[in-house]
């Protein structure tokens, strides 16, 4: 009994192990994922922000340096990309320095500026993703 449970144990480990090899060997590194979640993650605050009507200047300036940075980081996570895959990168990174330099500090100005955000994540994410 006791050795039937091993066994069974044993082969358990033995499959979880090579499931995690295999994605491991599929996703090299969790960078462009990161990156993505990052992103995904200031942009949902400044979302938020506009929904809840509460637009400090302070934070929608924060969260828009910190989703430049992120995109800034998306050739260097996707490795080896094509030429048109990085011109939607900059297409994206273009409409967050629009953001950025427009420093609004209202909802209104702000779900303005967000738009041409939202459009190149979608872009890139209809043709690519
Ligand atoms: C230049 C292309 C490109 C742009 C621009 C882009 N993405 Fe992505 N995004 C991708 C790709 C490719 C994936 C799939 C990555 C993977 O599965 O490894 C992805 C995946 C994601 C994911 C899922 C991550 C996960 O854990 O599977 C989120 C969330 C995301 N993007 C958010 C955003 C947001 C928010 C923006 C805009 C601020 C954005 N992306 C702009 C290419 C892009």
């Amino acid at each position: 009994m006791r050795s039937a449970l091993l066994i069974v144990l044993g082969l358990v480990i033995g499959i979880l192990g090579s499931v995690f090899t295999f994605s491991a060997l599929h996703q090299r590194t969790p960078l462009p994922k990161a990156v993505m979640t990052v992103m995904a993650y200031h942009s949902s605050e400044l979302h938020h922000a506009v929904k809840a009507g509460q637009c400090d200047a302070a934070a929608i300036a924060t969260n828009l340096a910190r989703l430049q940075s992120a995109a800034l980081d998306i050739p260097g996570a996707f490795k080896g990309v094509e030429q048109p895959f990085l011109r939607a990168s900059d297409k994206l990174q273009d409409a967050v320095g629009s953001a950025v330099t427009a420093a609004p500090t209202s909802c209104a100005a702000l779900a303005t500026t967000l738009q041409p955000v939202d459009d190149a994540c979608d872009s890139c994410h209809k043709r690519f993703r």
